[in-house]
């Protein structure tokens, strides 16, 4: 047993409830949707949200129909996202299989995306706790557009400072990994402290889980299951150049050269020599390693246990990933 399968089998039955409501939550008469949510549902990629949410939930429990609930609702709304920067990244390749919108188009895709986002508010809204959670929602919701938007507007200027960067990948991916954390918490009538810490683990998590995408994005291989070098040529200045870009006399001149990419795709073997150069990766790795440690630390005020321990893991996991 791997030890993915060892964290499902922990969570046993309830982990078997999570993926029945995501099923039945998303269930329409429209037969192109029921179609396209089967074929999304048949290649699911690591459900790392719920997982997270999950274990959250059974560390402080007892877990709660509301904990399942808001767990489906993390990995629902994560599917949306993914729909949804598929189409803003122009992206042709998913969990190994072609995109939504290099099938149907990203017009559907988009409407896919916004279904599968609004039966999770809809799951939501049907929740006992749904007064504390429904806020803590629509701030993620509202984090994850600004994050896309702003990393947007950052790459036609080719000026994101680490700044920024740390906020874009705050807003896109670790707000949602902290709201399923803290709304796990919220589920099972966590004290303030284990709820200020759930969402700081999450949080942080999900920064380590971003810079590692990433450095991915510069040293991945197929086994990833979507396109590697991308970020560069969309102009996206992630850790690996900022890191490289640190220091370094020539910064301006690569800035210069980032900007030009669409007129110059060239460019992008110039910037990633660079980055190998300077060890812009290994620098990476490093902050990587801080976000990581981070995450375990915010676990300090929960007893020990086989949950704790799974949480530990998955923010090592973060160090070794390959997909
Ligand atoms: C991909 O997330 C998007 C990012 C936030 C980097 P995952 O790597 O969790 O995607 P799946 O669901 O496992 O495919
Ligand atoms: C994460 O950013 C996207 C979302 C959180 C929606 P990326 O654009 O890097 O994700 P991938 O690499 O396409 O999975
Ligand atoms: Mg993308
Ligand atoms: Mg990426």
């Amino acid at each position: 047993m791997n030890r993915r399968e060892e964290i499902i089998a922990f969570l046993g039955r309830d982990w078997d409830h999570v993926l029945a409501l995501i099923r039945s939550n998303l269930h329409s008469g429209v037969a192109l949707l029921e179609e396209t949510n089967e074929r999304i549902l048949s290649n699911s990629g690591k459900m790392l949200r719920p997982v997270v949410a999950m274990l959250f939930a059974r560390m402080i429990g007892p877990v709660s129909e509301d904990s399942c609930r808001f767990a489906a609702a993390a990995e629902m709304l994560h599917n949306a996202t993914l729909m949804h920067d598929d189409v803003a990244d122009e992206s042709a390749e998913r969990r190994g299989r072609p995109t939504l919108s290099s099938l149907l188009g990203p017009g559907p895709a988009v409407l896919v995306g916004d279904y599968w986002l609004a039966r999770a508010v809809s799951l939501i809204s049907a929740s006992a706790h749904r007064n504390d959670v429904i806020p803590l929602f629509a701030r993620t919701l509202t984090d994850l557009a600004e994050g896309e938007m702003l990393q947007l507007e950052k790459a036609g200027s080719a000026n994101t400072s680490e700044e920024d960067y740390l906020r874009i990948i705050y807003c896109k991916t670790a707000s949602l990994f902290s709201v399923a954390a803290e709304t796990a918490a919220i589920s099972v009538a966590a004290t303030p402290e284990q709820r200020e810490a759930s969402r700081a683990y999450g949080s942080a998590l999900g920064i380590a889980f971003q810079i590692k995408d990433d450095i991915l994005d510069y040293a991945g291989t197929d086994a990833l299951g979507k396109p590697v070098g991308v970020d560069l040529k969309e102009q996206k200045i992630t850790l690996p150049l900022l890191a490289a870009l640190e220091g370094s006399p020539r910064e301006n001149e690569i800035r210069a050269m980032v900007r030009e990419i669409p007129s110059h795709p060239e460019h992008c073997d110039a910037i990633r020599a660079f980055v190998a150069e300077r060890d812009g990766i290994a620098a990476a790795s490093r902050r990587l390693g801080e976000w990581v440690a981070r995450a375990e630390e915010a676990l300090d005020v929960f007893p020990d246990g086989e949950a704790r321990q799974m949480l530990v893991r998955i923010a090592r996991f973060n160090m070794i990933r390959e997909v």
